[in-house]
């Protein structure tokens, strides 16, 4: 598993080694997320960077599975460091691809629900809003992929994931590998991403974002007015679905698949009240305003941001495949989302520990 240490690979690691009898090597260069399953006995983690080819080519070689997971994947990076972001999730994977078609390993690959860009509707008149689901499902075998142009960098991360799914589908095409893509839509749960300053540096996704603000008593802020939507999907559904994957080989092999829940999608003006009130009644204690601002993308995130307008998963493939159906609501995924946070990072809000223990 490369990118153990992960948000994703954290939970499904966990799930691995509870629910089976898999022997999983993990490699990362972070294992905070995942101290405590270090002394498992069917887990070995090693510090290895995702460019240090030769020493992974052995864990290649000896799998049945590769689950590739690392990924910059935060949009704030997208901006500030494209070059990064078109290396780490292009150019430093693919010789991976070529290993796993080389020595037979069976490849599960993380790309992301990005490549999907932006819906036609929003393309065509700013405003997906009030069209059919026919309009605005996203299929992973039928629907175009859209992109902004080259200057607004936003797209250097969908266009690199994009770039690495087309050559993995070549690879199993022309050399036969063995490979299923998943397209994750919003993941949320306990663990995700970082809180600044105390475990990790920069902008971490819209949940840590507000989670941060809740935490230091500072306004949410809410990027052009969060008029833009997601569908969030609770990190227990997610890795249900995935460890159906693992375990359906044959129906799933050379499969591109969304796993999300069109059923949860909010505006992220709405995301940023649900998350406030139910803020207020997992932690009554904090008296504190809860105040919701509204930024510029340019302020918030620099130049060259722009943004998916909506993004709703056609699940109906998964389904038909391995009988996966999304179970939990966004009011329970937010409440495990947000109790995993205060849990992690809070005890005393004014005095957040230096490193918060992630579990
Ligand atoms: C990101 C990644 O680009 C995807 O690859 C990844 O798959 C996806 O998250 C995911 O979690 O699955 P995005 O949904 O844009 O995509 O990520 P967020 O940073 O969580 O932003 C969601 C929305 O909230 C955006 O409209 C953003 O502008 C907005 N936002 C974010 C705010 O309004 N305020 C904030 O403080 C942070």
């Amino acid at each position: 598993m490369l990118g153990c240490g992960g948000f994703v690979g954290s939970h499904l690691l966990e799930r691995i080694l509870k629910d089976t009898d898999w022997h999983v090597d993990g490699i990362d260069i972070d294992s905070r997320k995942i101290d405590f399953l270090l002394d498992h006995d069917r887990f070995n983690f090693y510090t290895i960077d995702i460019t240090e080819h030769e020493k992974i080519i052995p864990f290649i070689r000896g799998s049945d599975i590769l689950i590739s997971l690392t990924a910059l994947c935060n949009p704030a990076l997208y901006t500030s460091v494209p070059i990064e972001v078109i290396e780490n999730n292009y150019i430093k994977l693919y010789p991976l691809i070529r290993y796993c078609s080389e020595y037979g390993c069976r490849l599960v690959h993380f790309s992301t629900s990005e490549v999907y860009g932006r819906t036609r509707q929003g393309i065509l008149d700013g405003n997906s809003g009030d069209t059919g689901p026919e309009q605005y499902l996203l299929a992973e075998d039928a629907t175009p992929l859209i992109m902004g142009p080259v200057h607004a960098q936003r797209w250097n991360y969908a266009c690199a994931k994009q770039l690495l799914e087309r050559t993995i589908f070549a690879y199993g095409r022309e050399r036969g590998l063995d490979y299923t893509i998943i397209r994750p839509f919003n993941f949320i749960g306990p663990r995700m991403d970082f809180i600044p300053g105390i475990d990790g540096e920069g902008v971490p996704r819209v949940l840590a974002c507000f989670m941060d603000s809740l935490l230091h008593g500072t306004p949410l802020r809410l990027v052009d007015g969060g008029k833009n939507r997601r569908c969030f999907t609770a990190i227990d559904d997610a890795v249900d679905a995935i460890m159906r994957i693992l375990e359906h080989n044959y129906a799933v092999s050379g499969q591109i698949l969304n796993i999300g829940n069109p059923d949860n999608e909010i505006t992220i003006a709405g995301l940023a009240e649900k998350i406030v009130a139910l803020y207020r009644e997992i932690r009554p204690e904090d008296g504190r305003e809860c105040n919701i601002v509204t930024v510029s993308a340019r302020d918030f995130y620099g130049e060259g941001y722009e943004d998916c307008d909506r993004r709703v998963p056609d699940c109906t493939k998964i389904d038909a495949l391995t009988g996966w159906r999304p179970k939990v609501g966004l009011d329970e995924a937010l409440k495990k989302a947000i109790t995993g946070f205060v849990f992690q990072y809070s005890g005393s809000v004014e005095n957040l520990p230096e490193n918060a223990p992630s579990r």
